[in-house]
């Protein structure tokens, strides 16, 4: 779920500098320790490089998202730098000031990107994805992101488009993280008396808490692939092979050649293509350039007023319907988008209505002899 992540920019360039508590006079010793490392900038372009590899599925940089990780302690680093110089130096910790920097750091962009998406979201979007951005907005903006999709349990939610602030999760946990461990600092300090040893012990101390319980928590099974249940159910559909037909092969008898033939000659393959060779997949080499028997041309024909639905949806108009499939018909129970009958040469004749572009192939079907219409069903139950 967590695979695109915000980075807020770690701290301690320039410009924070020279906000840094003077040292008081005599306490040369103390002055602030932490300066502008320009190494630590090029760590960040890394960690970025690696984000960035990760998103594009370059195969060879599956952990790239480790950056994020890298961008964390990179922030953790510099943060508690600045805390400790300022306790050192001041003897206090000036809360308000600090997180009045950080709203200034972070809070400029976040607005750009939040407006930008608000734009996108108004002309372009689509109202379901609309609804969602305007709950992530607020997610954002209030750096609550993280937990917002942590509890965001619809199935239908996790399977839509995702919206273009996801990725302010990362942004949401940096700003809490920030709110919360100037205090834990501070009260550490106090706590221990200042002994920098008890300090550090600590916080090792709840860093392998925090590592014991996600370890304990985690759930198996790749968390970005939810819901598993109904992935796997449609890659299973997705991957199996195609019904085998009787014809040709030794079950094929002379009637089913028979049928095969008329099918094609009355023209019912005009709509029901008895075969289209698939594409190139990467995903499955099997299923590449193979010749699908499927009888179907996947194409949008109007039906005429017999079958007719009235109902428009995606570009079917309201007697319109994609070539059903015929292979494995013989095991079907009820014909037709209604299934409105279970005879399979009463489902030839629903075809025929006013308008239907199968009207002419119908009245072909209707003037075969009596076997001729056997063989055709005995072919179609073989498929
Ligand atoms: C103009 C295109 C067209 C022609 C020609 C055509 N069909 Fe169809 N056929 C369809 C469409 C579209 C459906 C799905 C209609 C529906 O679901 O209501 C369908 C459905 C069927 C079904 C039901 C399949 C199922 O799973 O419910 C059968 C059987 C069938 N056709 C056989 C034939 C035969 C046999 C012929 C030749 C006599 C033929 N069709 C001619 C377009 C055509």
């Amino acid at each position: 779920m967590h695979t695109t992540v915000s980075l807020a920019e770690p701290e301690a360039e320039q410009p924070e500098q020279s906000e840094q508590p003077a040292a008081r006079a005599g306490d040369r010793d103390r002055t602030p320790s932490f300066t502008y490392q320009p190494a630590l900038d090029g760590l960040r372009a890394l960690a970025v490089l690696g984000v960035l590899l990760y998103h594009a599925g370059v195969s060879w940089a599956p952990g790239g998202f480790l950056g994020v990780d890298a961008f964390f302690v990179l922030s953790g680093f510099l943060i508690t730098s600045l805390l400790v110089d300022e306790w050192r130096t001041r003897g206090r910790i000036d809360f308000r000031a600090f997180w009045a920097r950080r709203a200034r750091r972070l809070l400029p962009a976040l607005v750009l990107v939040v407006v930008a998406v608000g734009v996108y979201a108004v002309f372009v979007a689509r109202p379901d994805e609309l609804q969602r951005i305007r709950g992530d907005t607020f997610g954002s903006l209030l750096y609550v992101a993280n937990w917002r999709q942590l509890f965001e349990s619809s199935y239908f939610a996790k399977l839509a488009t995702p919206s273009p602030l996801r990725h302010t999760w990362s942004l949401g946990i940096e700003e809490q993280w920030y709110l919360v461990w100037p205090l834990a600092l501070v009260l550490m300090v106090r706590v221990t008396a200042g002994r920098r040893w008890a300090v550090i012990g600590i916080t090792i101390g709840l860093a392998f808490g925090s590592a014991a319980l996600m370890a304990a928590l985690f759930d198996s099974g790749d968390p970005t692939q939810v819901p598993s249940d109904v992935n796997a159910f449609a890659n299973f559909m997705r991957f199996l092979d195609q019904p085998i037909p009787l014809c040709p092969g030794t079950a094929c008898t002379s009637q089913m050649q028979s049928g095969s033939k008329i099918f094609v000659a009355i023209g019912c393959a005009n709509c029901h293509t008895p075969s289209l060779t698939t594409t190139t997949s990467e995903m499955a080499t099997g299923l590449s350039q193979v010749q699908a028997n499927l009888f179907s041309d996947l194409a949008l024909h109007h039906m005429g007023g017999n079958l007719a639905d009235g109902i428009t949806q995606g570009n079917a108009g309201p007697d319109q319907f994609r070539t059903a499939p015929l292979w494995g018909v013989g095991q079907r129970v009820f014909f037709l988008h209604d299934g409105r009958t279970s005879n399979m040469a009463q489902s030839i004749l629903e075809h025929e209505g006013s308008g239907s572009e199968a009207n002419r192939v119908i009245e072909n079907f209707e003037q075969l002899s009596r076997q001729d219409k056997e063989n055709l069903i005995l072919f179609l139950r073989s498929l």
